[in-house]
């Protein structure tokens, strides 16, 4: 298939994007961390798109990437030398690769919260010959993944023993908090949980053990987390692209990506259907916005749906193309294979979607 040339000649549902929206949140987000010490690892998982990380490289203040998946960090090894899968990797096929992405020169670190993830990585560093650097996962507050607070050095220390791992710090995901609306209340359980991550530094460091990263934060959170001392790097990633959920917030990042999907029915006044259903666009952070159209709201999104209301009046005819605003940009982008990259009604570039759903199946 040929490429589309413009916006109406793109295949629906689709996301679309404005580089340029995109390119001021990179760099505003760069220009914060070029003060200070505190450095930005850019959260892969927020948009999967390599043409995307190479950007947010380039504009500086970075460390290298973080990744959630193995799959990403094959796809980003390509790119970048020093990556962070900020995540728990447990199955030896996943161990295996992380060992033959080490292999490949990258400075390669995974999270770990378990005795088992350690011995899997130790085993399979060893078996390739390599060295898997490891951050100890701390849990700062979010029920998820991470050891608590006062068990971090214990784990540390365990790291520091097992051969083909290399301890390389701490991480501790403040998850609870980077969506909290009020400054103030976000503010405070931030500094919480950063409280008790910089309390497991200072227990791993006083055990005569290294802890040279301390990974933490998220685009709700960076410019707080971003200024606590002791902090060596956030995780941020959807400030690139944004959706409603982060636009609450009132940060200073723009709306850079949409869904366009096509009015393919007028059944009555007040309702038009688009091909933008939550196959297109998720809906787990609430519904989508309505961009462009006054008075429209998503009534409810089904497989390949979108019902929308419309002021009775609304011009709006079957044909008609109509731009979703994604609630929550990381798993919306996992729906789809490529980004088009448009300028007003001109699409200028096709952007692939790296490692897209799961990679492993595709084999
Ligand atoms: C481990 C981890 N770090 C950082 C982030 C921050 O990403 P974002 O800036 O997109 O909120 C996330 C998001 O879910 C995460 O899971």
């Amino acid at each position: 298939m040929t490429a589309p040339s413009t916006v109406a000649e793109i295949p629906t549902p689709a996301l679309i994007l404005d580089a340029t929206a995109m390119q001021a949140n990179i760099e505003r987000m760069a220009e914060f961390f070029r003060e200070g010490d505190c450095k930005l690892r850019p959260h892969f998982k927020a948009h999967k798109t390599l043409e995307i990380a190479r950007r947010q490289l380039a504009a500086g203040s970075c460390t290298g990437l973080t990744c959630a998946t193995v799959a990403e960090a094959e796809a980003v090894a390509d790119i970048c030398d020093d990556i962070l899968i900020a995540n728990e990797v447990i199955g030896p096929d996943k161990t295996a690769r992380v060992a033959a992405i080490a292999a490949r020169g990258v400075d390669l670190k995974i999270a770990v919260d378990s005795l088992v993830g350690l011995a899997l990585a130790g085993e399979a560093a060893v078996s390739a010959g390599v060295e898997v650097g490891v951050l100890v996962d701390v849990n700062v507050g979010m029920p998820r993944c991470g050891v608590p607070p006062d068990a971090a050095a214990e784990l540390a220390a365990r790291a520091a023993e097992t051969p083909g791992v290399r301890l390389r710090g701490l991480m501790g995901y403040e998850g609870h908090a980077v969506g909290i609306p009020e400054r103030d209340k976000r503010e405070h359980v931030t500094r919480g949980a950063m409280d008790g991550l910089l309390s497991a530094v200072s227990a791993v460091r006083e055990a005569g053990l290294p802890c040279d990263i301390v990974s933490a934060g998220g685009t709700g959170s960076y410019d707080i987390t971003g200024r606590i001392e002791g902090i060596t790097e956030i995780q941020a990633g959807s400030y690139a692209l944004m959706d409603t959920a982060y636009a609450k917030l009132d940060g200073p990042f723009r709306q850079a990506i949409w869904v366009l999907g096509t009015v393919i029915s007028r059944p009555a006044p007040g309702l038009c259907v688009t091909d933008s259903g939550h196959k297109a666009c998720t809906e787990d952070h609430g519904n989508p916005d309505i961009d462009g159209v006054e008075g429209a709201s998503i009534l409810f999104l089904s497989d390949e749906h979108a019902s929308i209301t419309l002021p009775p009046e609304s011009a709006i005819v079957v044909g008609d193309r109509i731009r979703l605003v994604p609630s929550h940009v990381d798993p919306t982008i996992n729906l789809h294979d490529v980004i088009y990259v448009v300028e007003g009604d001109r699409v200028t570039d096709v952007w692939p979607v790296a490692a897209r759903g799961y990679a492993e199946q595709r084999r």
